[in-house]
């Protein structure tokens, strides 16, 4: 048979690594197929090849069985293929109408026909719901709606073949269904969509097919209706991965950070208002609630990343309300941030020197001025270990070539090593493989058997409810609710988080 897309013998290597080795991939034309793998298995590489963004050393391509040559993204174009990536590319400053049309405005009248495009713009936007104000300028809309505008990009353009890099990493759960939707949509209409995902039920819902890589190698392609889960999650990590997270029972300790009625505003708008809870040595605090209800700008002013207007800040007894960021983590704190590219990592510099970030000035680390690199390649290769931190060089890979989930494991394993009482841990596992995600959840918990206080904010629902002793819900700034892991109950949970119901008289300490 014809495939739509066949990649045949496609071999990439970036200096000793073989990110890609003799990998076959053959899509039907209409069909969803994911591309399922471990983190730095090869996922991206594969499709920067087909979308021209990097060359292959060996193997070819074919489209409707002719074989082509992709050697820049406007190739790509020309064969009818769009990419969303998984960092958006779009103008912050303009229009959502002129980020669509950008590079394929008609030269040939001069002028700009914006009644044409809209007009053909509105028609897409029609047929497969992906509603979006035009007009509005792209740093005012959701990070949702910004992928909208990814989307109608690659429509405009007449695109056939969809790529899609870890589309619902960055979306909220009813993002994320109507993104199912609009897929389905796209395959209905004989559209070719593959899609990136490290969520298995996201591909059981919505894959026809999915092709597994491992360290590179295409293991093979299946029929998603004929494979559980648990058997895709095998598959991809080469071992049985276990889902259920088991915990010991642990006593709670002293409190460790108190925060006591915080309020964090703008000129124009309130973030946080007057919220006052506690942390405690040996639990584990689940902060959730829907995106963009003031959990960002709470952690940001705990941790000092942003002013805060009113309320204290008490660690361990000591008040550290006015403390410089510095300050606070040498006292103990330990920080997991949300925009790890921007607060996380130097991508310029190599893994090890990351690895020791913060606390190269310790004595283990230098004397009189002196880096004593062997013992920060010793640390580092630890590290590198016990989080199974997966690269090309080891401790001198740069940073930036790395693939996303093993730079995001490289912060995990830097603050969790360093000495501290209060880790405060956001969106730990966010574009993790299933295997990752297990054993950062087992380090999460092995903190809290060590008498850590750890404070977890994540939007994912089941992981809140499944590594955490006590949750919190946020709502519109504030602390609706505060209930043991183990009383809860996901229905509930969810009618805090759309500020349905509240509690009563919710001071934030343990009920
Ligand atoms: N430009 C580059 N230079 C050197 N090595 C690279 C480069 N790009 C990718 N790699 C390496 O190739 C391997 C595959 O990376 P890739 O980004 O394709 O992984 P992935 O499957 O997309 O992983 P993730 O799920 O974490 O995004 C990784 O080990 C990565 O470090
Ligand atoms: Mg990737």
């Amino acid at each position: 048979m014809t495939y739509k897309i066949e990649m045949r013998n496609i071999t990439k290597r970036f200096g000793n690594l073989t990110a890609n080795d003799q990998v076959n991939l053959q899509v039907k034309k209409g069909e969803i197929h994911a591309i399922l793998g471990e983190n730095g298995a090869g996922k991206s590489t594969l499709m920067s090849i087909l979308f021209g963004l990097i060359p292959a050393d060996e193997g070819d391509i074919f489209i409707d069985g002719k074989q082509v040559h992709i050697k820049t993204p406007n190739d790509a174009n020309r064969l009818g293929i769009g990419m969303v990536h998984q960092h958006f590319k779009l103008v912050e400053a303009f229009r959502v109408i002129d980020n669509i049309i950008l590079g394929v405005e008609d030269v040939n009248k001069g002028l700009l026909s914006y009644q044409e495009a809209r007009t053909k713009i509105n028609e897409l936007i029609k047929l497969y719901g992906l509603n979006v104000e035009l007009d509005a300028l792209i740093r005012d809309i959701s990070v949702g709606q910004q992928q909208r505008v990814e989307i109608l990009k690659m429509l405009y353009r007449d695109s056939e073949i969809l790529i899609f890099d870890e589309p619902t990493a960055v979306l909220t759960p009813q993002e994320i269904k109507e993104l199912i939707a609009i897929m389905k949509g796209f395959s209905r209409e004989g559209k070719t969509i593959i899609l990136i995902t490290h969520k298995l039920n996201e591909i059981k819902q919505v894959a026809d097919r999915c092709t597994v890589l491992r360290r590179g190698k295409m293991i093979d392609t299946v029929n998603v209706i004929d494979v559980s889960i648990n058997e895709m999650a095998d598959m991809m990590v080469g071992r049985e991965v276990l889902f259920d997270v088991s915990k010991a029972p642990q006593a709670v300790g002293e409190s460790i950070l108190k925060v006591h009625n915080l309020t964090v505003k703008s000129p124009e708008q309130t973030f946080v208002k007057n919220v006052s809870f506690e942390v405690f040595s040996g639990e584990i605090l689940g902060l959730a609630g829907i995106d963009g209800n003031g959990q960002t700008e709470l952690i940001q002013a705990i941790t000092g990343l942003r002013p805060f207007q009113e309320g204290t800040l008490t660690f361990k007894g000591i008040d550290v309300t006015n403390m410089s960021i510095r300050e606070k983590y040498e006292l103990g704190f330990a920080h997991i941030p949300e925009d790890r590219q921007r607060y996380g990592l130097i991508l310029d510099f190599d893994l090890q020197s990351n690895l020791v970030l913060q606390n190269f000035y310790m004595e283990k680390f230098q004397s009189k001025f002196m880096l004593k690199f062997d013992r920060i390649r010793e640390h580092s290769e630890k590290l590198i270990n016990r989080f199974d931190i997966r690269s090309e060089k080891g401790p001198s890979t740069i940073v930036r070539n790395m693939s996303g989930g093993n730079q995001q494991k490289a912060i995990l394993a830097r603050e969790i090593q360093k000495p501290h009482h209060l880790l405060i841990a956001v969106q730990p596992t966010r574009g993790l493989d299933v295997g990752a995600i297990e054993n950062i959840h087992k380090q999460l918990i092995d903190e809290r058997q060590k008498g850590k206080a750890v404070l977890m904010v994540s939007l994912d629902i089941d992981e809140i409810m499944d590594v955490s002793d006590r949750i919190l819900v946020m709502h519109e700034g504030e602390i609706v609710a505060n209930v043991l892991a183990k009383d809860a109950n996901i229905n509930e949970l969810g009618l805090y988080m759309l500020g349905e119901k509240r509690e009563a008289n919710n001071d934030g300490a343990h009920s």
